[in-house]
């Protein structure tokens, strides 16, 4: 759904969208062998994509923000945003560099998956790109970090939005810092809420997500609400007040594609934080979604 019936707000999600081509093998190939696969397929990706995608079959409202370049990887691209109705209006056509692909292998017996991302040259959206962005039309703006300092920019932008605004017309802010690279860290200070994942909480060498989340706690804004998910595991948030929240994983009955998982995860829980539910309900809801997502192959299916 693009535009709202009657003026509904929408959601918008700023980050990657890529190509990834999916193998779908029967067990995972050892190094330097000649397989076949089970079935192959192209799929939208990247994380910001992938969680447009579920919450259009959510049915909320939302758009993408983020880079393509002309070809046939973005013919296909957009117009499977358009199949999901998620508006592309904020896609940013870029002169010169090529869309990001992925080479992705799905386990059948395991349900893993092994993601080989060339991130491109392609340059990514700044703040004069989301200038353009009419603020009034959202309820809720997630970043996915990448060029984290155009990203602050554009967050710090919503936030003088919003200091003008009464806290019930406020948009919220979500940030997620996945990749565990230096660059992202400051966008761990901004944003409403706060998705931290579970390579990001390895790499600061917690082996849990309560762990990690008391022990970045002092990265974020006071106010702002953390969360980690952790495949099997389920998922755990902090409260602004320090209270933890734990939500057990709904494991499917098998796993067969947990590619995406963590996107699914994150639209689930944005989509029921912005309509008005408890950070616990929002996190069940998250994991319910999440493991209904890693039992099917793509997204089709999910609700
Ligand atoms: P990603 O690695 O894709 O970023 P995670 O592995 O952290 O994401 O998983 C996100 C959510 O997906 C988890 O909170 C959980 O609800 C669900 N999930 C992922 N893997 C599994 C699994 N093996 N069994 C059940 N649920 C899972
Ligand atoms: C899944 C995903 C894929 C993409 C990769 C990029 O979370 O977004 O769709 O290939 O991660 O890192």
């Amino acid at each position: 759904m693009a535009a709202g019936a009657g003026g509904e707000k929408r959601i918008l999600c700023v980050g990657l969208v890529c190509l990834d081509v999916i193998s779908v093998v029967d067990a995972y190939p050892a190094e330097d062998t000649d397989t076949r696969c089970l079935t192959q397929r192209w799929q939208r990706g990247g994380n910001a994509s992938n969680s447009c995608t579920v919450l259009a079959l959510l049915g909320a409202p939302c758009a993408f923000m983020g880079s393509l370049a002309r070809g046939h990887a973005a013919d296909f691209i957009v117009e499977d945003f358009r199949r999901r109705g998620v508006d592309v209006t904020h896609v940013t056509w870029q002169p010169h560099g090529d869309v990001p692909c992925a080479c992705c292998v799905v386990s059948a017996a395991s349900g893993s998956r092994t993601i080989v991302l060339h991130d491109t040259n392609l340059p990514d959206v700044t703040e004069r790109d989301f200038a353009r962005v009419d603020l009034a039309q959202y309820k809720w703006i997630h970043w996915e970090a990448r060029n984290a300092a155009e990203q602050e920019r554009m967050i710090l932008r919503v936030e003088r939005h919003n200091s003008a605004l009464p806290p019930a017309q406020r948009i919220r802010t979500s940030v997620e810092v996945e990749k565990p690279r230096d660059e992202l860290l400051p966008l761990l200070a901004h944003g409403d809420v706060v998705f931290i994942s579970k390579d990001l909480a390895k790499h600061f060498g917690y082996n849990t997500a309560a762990e990690a989340l008391r022990g970045l706690r002092s990265r974020v804004r006071p106010g702002a609400t953390m969360i980690c998910a952790w495949a099997e595991e389920g998922a755990d948030a902090l409260e602004p007040d320090g209270t933890l929240v734990h939500v057990d994983a709904f494991p499917p009955e098998r796993l067969v594609d947990t590619l995406g998982a963590g996107d699914t995860f994150n639209a689930a829980v944005i989509f029921a934080l912005s309509g008005g539910q408890s950070l616990r309900d929002a996190l069940t809801f998250g994991c319910r979604i999440a493991g209904k997502k890693c039992g099917i192959h793509g997204y089709d299916g999910i609700v």
